[in-house]
């Protein structure tokens, strides 16, 4: 991220950015959760077609916005429509982050506990750890803590260095962990139900559910990337740079499926055991591993350092606004945004079995999500609120900004792109908007709003 107005030194700068963004939780705990409670292989091959046709052609839109009017969302809108209700989609968006924020630093909280528990070779009940209230507010403050210090202090782009270093690394253990749990006596049911799809599992709820977790992962629907864009000189080709960030963050995301599903059924648990499924099976794992502690813990490094390069980016995009719009000083807002996000986040963190009201929260259908505090949130912010702003920001770009113009600015810099453009037209205008559209309708109707 950058601090000042300035632009990104390399295209490979760029990439790191907001890939760092991008990779996170979303990938290692949210996608194998998601996907086991929608029942498997299907839900990958519609995540995977939303990832493609619907993902990255509006990351490319908000890319454009950005690069072209040089500014974040809010910004960006009001300089080319001055004025006008448009503006929501960016308010939408610093709304949505703070949300996702707020129960993203939960489940980051017990990432970074798991680093502990792994060295210490703690086999403790994973139920009891998360509904103990001490030990989940204090991690989730630690690790909100962490991420307001370097928004703060301004690190932002010495976090990415050392994560373009382990990242890679990051990597290596996936691959690693995805032949070992291969190798697993039952682990072959496992990669059946992760990779044979049946169709009939397909509801709306699956739908909604791949086109949210689409643009979760590629951190999509806020506005983020159109700060991102606003960042990336003229001479760099976005196209293919956003070709590289959807991929390798898809494959990763299907890469922690090759791991956590054969472990899973070699181990006889339950693919939907919601939030917590990742935290039951990667311990395990490790546990019967040779050396497993010390991967587990440095596993659990990692996987913090992702969260963070995420969470970042996250509390940028309200803190941001409030530097560049209202003029705020940015070493005060910092701590008021977060301390905002932390007193939110506490019914996530209470939700997993300490206070039974959170626990059973249910505001939203069971239909659409399960009833605790944090898996609503997660549907609320990180399906609902991600897929309308999406929806207003891609009308606006396609229709009010114009399509045309957008096409022109990604030309700039990618002569291969001129050769999609047409294609890119006719998603942005009207295949992405209708879709997420009759989609949304859909889920409307279920949940009876
Ligand atoms: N894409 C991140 C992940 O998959 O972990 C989560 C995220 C970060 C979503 C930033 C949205 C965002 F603006």
């Amino acid at each position: 991220m950058q601090d000042e107005r300035g632009l990104w030194s390399s295209k490979f700068g760029f990439i790191m950015a907001a890939a760092g963004s991008a990779i996170g939780l979303g990938n290692i705990w949210r996608y194998p959760y998601i996907v086991g409670e929608n029942g498997g292989a299907a839900f990958v091959v519609l995540y995977l077609i939303f990832v493609l046709l619907i993902g990255l052609p509006y990351m490319l839109a908000e890319f454009s916005l950005g690069r072209a009017t040089q500014l974040n969302a809010v910004g960006a809108i009001d300089k080319v429509k001055p004025g006008t209700k448009w503006r929501i989609a960016g308010f939408m968006g610093i709304i949505t982050s703070i949300g996702i924020l707020s129960f993203y630093g939960v489940i980051a909280g017990w990432t970074f506990g798991f680093i502990f528990k792994s060295i210490a070779a703690d086999t403790s009940d994973f139920g009891a750890f998360i509904a103990n209230p001490l030990i989940e507010i204090g991690l989730y403050a630690v690790f909100i803590l962490m991420t307001t210090l370097i928004v703060y202090k301004g690190v932002a782009s010495g976090i990415e260095k050392w994560s373009k270093i382990l990242m890679p690394v990051l990597l290596l253990i996936i691959i690693g962990l995805i032949i070992y749990a291969n190798l697993l006596p039952g682990s072959s049911a496992g990669l059946e139900f992760y990779l044979l799809p049946d169709f009939s599992k397909i509801t709306f709820k699956t739908v909604l559910a791949a086109l949210g977790q689409a643009f979760f992962s590629l951190s999509l629907g806020l506005g983020l990337m159109v700060t991102f864009g606003s960042y990336i000189p003229k001479s760099i080709d976005i196209f293919s740079a956003a070709i590289i960030i959807a991929l390798t963050d898809a494959a990763i995301a299907i890469m922690a499926g090759l791991i956590i599903f054969p472990a899973l059924f070699a181990m006889g648990e339950n693919p939907a055991s919601g939030p917590a499924l990742v935290f039951i099976v990667f311990p395990q794992l490790f546990m019967q591993m040779p050396g497993g502690a010390i991967v587990g813990a440095f596993f659990f490094v990692l996987l913090s350092i992702a969260a963070l390069t995420s969470t970042m980016s996250l509390l940028e995009v309200p803190v941001s606004y409030l530097v560049d719009q209202k003029n705020l000083k940015r070493s005060k807002i910092v701590w008021l945004v977060a301390a905002f996000v932390f007193i939110i986040g506490l019914p996530s963190a209470l939700s997993q079995g300490s206070v039974d009201f959170f626990t059973n929260f249910g505001l939203i259908p069971l239909s659409l999500s399960p009833p605790d505090f944090l898996s609503q949130m997660s549907f609320i912010f990180g399906d609902m609120f991600l897929t309308i702003g999406a929806l207003i920001l891609c009308i606006f770009i396609a229709w009010v900004w114009g399509a045309d113009k957008a096409a022109r600015e990604l030309e700039i810099g990618s002569p291969l792109f001129a050769k999609f453009a047409p294609l890119w037209k006719i998603l942005i205008k009207f295949v992405i908007p209708i879709v997420v559209f009759v989609i949304l309708l859909g889920i409307f109707k279920i949940s009876g709003v």
